[in-house]
This record gives structure tokens, C-alpha cells and sequence, in this order.
């Protein structure tokens, strides 16, 4: 059987999905908000063969690790379950990212996997329906089934917690700029146990999840009145609060190297010298900065000459998730 290929781009919070509701359906405690990158794809191969009696996992070139390889079978049995099929599949995956950038992505790689294995399933699933199996795979997968600006929301139960596309006419104007932060970082915490650890130990997450909902609708706001301010000031605030929560667990969970904090630093003098720029970082030290098509160069030149940052990038908005050829 011919395989189906598909690629999904990478996407960036500007307000974040930190804690479950439920961990068996994998619902997030609270919506969020992204930006699809256009720069950070992953493509997928999905091939059933029903001479295989184990799927056959291989990510970037090697045999994927027992827990990255049961999470993949845990999720294409879902994807079977529903196809009424047993087959085995072969999956082989690449990121298609800059250099050593240090970016994992589960986001764009189930929204990937999702897409390639319902095809090759012989399963036509409406977006919407991408979106909540590719949850299952991964939270932050469902909203990289759209591109653009992608509202996730929170839902009560699995059919409510999707995430869909916002229309606004800032997508012309935004970029963001990674700064890869490197230099002999120790591993980090994954961030599916890191939130959990957070949301079972931080005094500060009931804030954290209240926090969300109003940050969400400012930036919901901000999207509908082409306001880039107000989305730049709500994503740096959301950022740093959700490390707060981290931060604050037992023990605490900080994701932050000297360079990460030097990389905020000079965001702020940037913003004090009158570009636009908004830092947002995730389960990692490296810095994601807002900005636009105007200060994207200048933002990236001033941002590589931070100490321990090790690469750059600027990336334009995204699309959607889409089988190839
Ligand atoms: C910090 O989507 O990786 O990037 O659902 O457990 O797979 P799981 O978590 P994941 O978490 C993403 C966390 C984040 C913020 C975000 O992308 O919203």
C-alpha cells in the first residue's frame, strides 16, 4: 500500500496551554492562543502493511525511543479503532527545522501524524475532527491543524475541545524571531510532566488557570482591533506567568538559562528603542519574540549577539496541515 504523507507547521502560544483537566482525553484546563510558524515544519509518512505485526516507528532517521514509540501506537490505535482496521503502520517522521534548533515539536508532529494516518486509514475527517484527535496525540497538536492565529478551546468534554482559526488582519504583519538559547543545556522537563507536576504542586496555579481566560479574550481582542500592542503586551505577560506557576512548584521547575534572561533584557531595551517586540518562552530556554515584518531583521541581528544564544531565526506565519502531493 502506497504511503500518505502530510506536514504540519510548528506553533507558538501567546497565551499558553498549561495544566489538564483530564489526562486520559488529554483536556486542557484552560484555552489558548497561537501563532502557526511557517519556518518549523514537521512531514509525516504513514504506510499500513498488513505484513507487519508491531508498527515501526522512526523519527529523524532512527528507531524512535519506547516512550515516544508507545505514544505514537497508543494514538494510531485511536486512529484504527475508528477505521475499524487492525493493521500496522510504518511511520517515519522529519522536522524540517532550522539547524540544531533545539525546538521539539509535538504540536506540529501528531498534527502531522493525525493527518497522514486518518488518510491512509482511508478516513476523510473534517478539520475539526483533525483537531480533536490530534489532541489526544498532544494538546498543543490540535492547533496545529489550522494556520495563522488558532483559538484552542478549553471544552468540557472531548467533542468541546478543539481549536479553530482567527481571522485577523495582523497575520500580514506579524513574524517572530527564535533565538535558540544552547551552550551544555542540562535535559529539561518534557512539558507534559511538567505541568502535571505543576498543577499537583504550585501554589500558584489555581491563579495560573484563572488568569487564562481574561488574558485569552484581550488577545482575542487585540486580534479583532488589529492592535499588535496589546497582543505583544498580553503574550509576554501570559509567558511569565505560566513560568511563575512553574517556577513556584515543589520542587520548581525553571526552564530559564542566563542567556533566556539576558534575551528579555534586551527585548525590553529594543521595545524602549521603539520596535515592537514581545518575548514568550516555553518548556526550554530558548526566546520567541513577536514582532513585525519592519523590525523582524533588526530584532534578529540585536538578539544574535546576546551571549549563549547559538542560532536565530525568523519565521512569517504558517498554514494549515495538509496531506503532500
Ligand atoms: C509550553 O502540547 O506538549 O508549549 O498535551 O501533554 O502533549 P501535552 O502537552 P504539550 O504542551 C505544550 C506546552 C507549551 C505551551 C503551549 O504550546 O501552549
Amino acid at each position: 500500500m502506497p504511503g500518505v504523507t502530510a506536514r504540519a507547521c510548528a506553533n507558538i502560544a501567546l497565551v499558553k496551554y498549561w495544566g489538564k483537566r483530564d489526562a486520559a482525553l488529554n483536556l486542557p484546563a484552560a484555552g489558548s492562543l497561537s501563532l502557526a510558524l511557517a519556518a518549523l515544519v514537521t512531514e509525516t509518512c504513514v504506510e499500513l502493511d498488513p505484513a507487519l505485526g508491531a508498527d515501526l516507528i522512526e523519527l529523524e532517521g532512527k528507531p524512535a525511543g519506547a516512550t515516544e514509540a508507545a505514544r505514537v501506537t497508543t494514538f494510531l490505535d485511536l486512529v484504527r479503532e475508528r477505521a475499524g482496521i487492525t493493521t500496522r503502520a510504518r511511520v517515519t517522521s522529519f522536522n524540517r527545522f532550522p539547524t540544531a534548533s533545539g525546538l521539539a515539536s509535538s504540536a506540529s508532529g501528531f498534527a502531522a501524524l493525525a493527518v497522514a494516518a486518518t488518510r491512509a486509514a482511508g478516513l476523510e475527517l473534517p478539520p475539526r475532527e483533525l483537531s480533536i484527535l490530534a489532541r489526544r496525540g498532544s494538546g498543543s497538536a490540535a492547533r496545529s491543524i489550522f494556520g495563522g492565529f488558532v483559538r484552542m478551546h478549553a471544552g468540557n468534554d472531548d467533542e468541546a475541545a478543539y481549536a479553530e482559526p482567527i481571522t485577523s488582519s495582523l497575520i500580514d504583519r506579524v513574524r517572530m524571531v527564535i533565538a535558540i538559547v544552547g551552550g551544555g543545556v542540562p535535559k529539561t522537563h518534557g512539558s507534559r510532566d511538567a505541568m502535571d507536576h505543576t498543577a499537583a504542586t504550585s501554589p500558584f496555579y489555581r491563579a495560573w488557570v484563572d488568569l487564562v481566560p481574561r488574558d485569552l479574550a484581550a488577545a482575542e481582542h487585540a486580534l479583532a482591533t488589529r492592535d499588535l500592542v496589546a497582543l505583544g503586551e498580553v503574550t509576554e505577560h501570559n509567558a511569565l506567568a505560566m513560568h511563575a506557576s512553574a517556577i513556584a512548584a515543589r520542587p520548581g521547575v525553571l526552564y530559564w538559562r542566563p542567556a533566556t534572561l539576558a534575551l528579555l533584557a534586551a527585548v525590553r531595551t529594543l521595545r524602549q528603542n521603539g520596535r515592537a517586540a514581545w518575548a514568550t518562552m516555553d518548556a526550554g530556554p530558548h526566546v520567541k519574540v513577536l514582532t513585525t515584518v519592519d523590525d523582524a531583521d533588526h530584532i534578529a541581528r540585536a538578539l544574535a549577539n546576546v551571549e549563549g544564544v547559538t542560532a536565530t531565526t525568523i519565521s512569517g506565519p504558517g498554514g494549515p496541515a495538509y496531506v503532500v502531493g
